[in-house]
């Protein structure tokens, strides 16, 4: 896939962006990167801060194959937060967890939030933005009270780990090239095995916070707590119930939390 960056210094949301260039023609491989985005889009109807040139927020359109099958597409939600991780990892040392389905955290602390959106006509997928945000150069003081002990950046994690290197920062363009030259090679395995998460699986469980511990699971008939156990093949959460029965949680209906908080 060819890439085609393209950069805003202050854009509503990047996601959105994409739409719109889909619309007026844009092929698979543009890439809407923003210095700020005044009106950023997190999961579940929440907005996502990304405040001025502290943070990446960057979004790739996805055309898929017109008979790819469009209940694998939130897979690609995976595939995003294992880029993350790979790049992070890569580039700064950084030792990163996955929080199921595609919170990407350090020291259980959040690094970096993903938000897939596809727009489907007839049964086929017409596109798929793939959006991610990662939290860059922010001191913890930047961080809004309400989510100020829940997140963290890549600038604070690199202080902590070398607190004799006060001159260490991430690079916002490094990150965003990074991400999108792991999504790609990803990508092309997932394409080339019909949707498969095979690949990459156990890299992510590997990465799993909370696995083979207990969470408690916000499902909206009601919660309850259980072993996670690990990503199943078709991106689901596998948990064991207290009766020793397993049982896959699906990321659309149901939210995890470790016991003590957040992860
Ligand atoms: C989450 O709620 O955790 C997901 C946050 C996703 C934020 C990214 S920033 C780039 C892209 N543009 C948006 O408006 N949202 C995503």
């Amino acid at each position: 896939m060819k890439l085609d960056y393209r950069y805003y210094k202050t854009i509503d949301s990047t996601n959105l962006e994409i739409k719109r260039l889909f619309q007026q023609g844009a092929s698979e491989g543009t890439i809407a990167s923003a210095g700020t985005q005044i009106a950023g889009r997190g999961r579940t109807g929440h907005s996502w801060k990304s405040p001025e040139d502290v943070s990446v927020a960057t979004s790739l359109l996805l055309t898929p194959p017109e008979d790819f099958p469009m209940d694998r597409i939130p897979r690609l939600t995976v595939l995003a937060a294992m880029s993350v991780v790979r790049s992070v990892e890569e580039l700064y040392h950084l030792d990163c967890g996955i929080k199921w389905p595609n919170d990407i955290l350090i020291g259980k602390r959040k690094i970096c939030g993903i938000l897939t959106e596809m727009e489907a006509q007839k049964g086929h997928v017409r596109y798929v933005v793939v959006g991610i945000g990662v939290n860059v150069h922010q001191q913890p003081e930047d961080f809004a009270p309400e989510i100020s002990d829940m997140a963290t950046s890549l600038d604070i994690e690199l202080m902590k780990q070398n607190p004799h290197r006060r001159d260490l920062r991430a690079g916002r363009k490094a990150v965003i090239e990074g991400i999108w030259k792991n999504f790609t090679e990803i990508y092309r395995v997932f394409l080339e095995t019909e949707g498969s998460l095979e690949g990459i699986r156990e890299e992510y469980n590997r990465h799993l916070v909370n696995r083979n511990e207990r969470v408690r699971i916000l499902d909206p008939a009601g919660e309850y707590e259980a072993k996670a156990i690990g990503m199943a093949r078709d991106g689901s959460l596998e948990i064991q119930l207290d009766d020793g029965r397993t049982k896959l949680v699906d990321s659309g209906e149901v939210h995890v939390r470790g016991l003590y908080g957040y992860a």
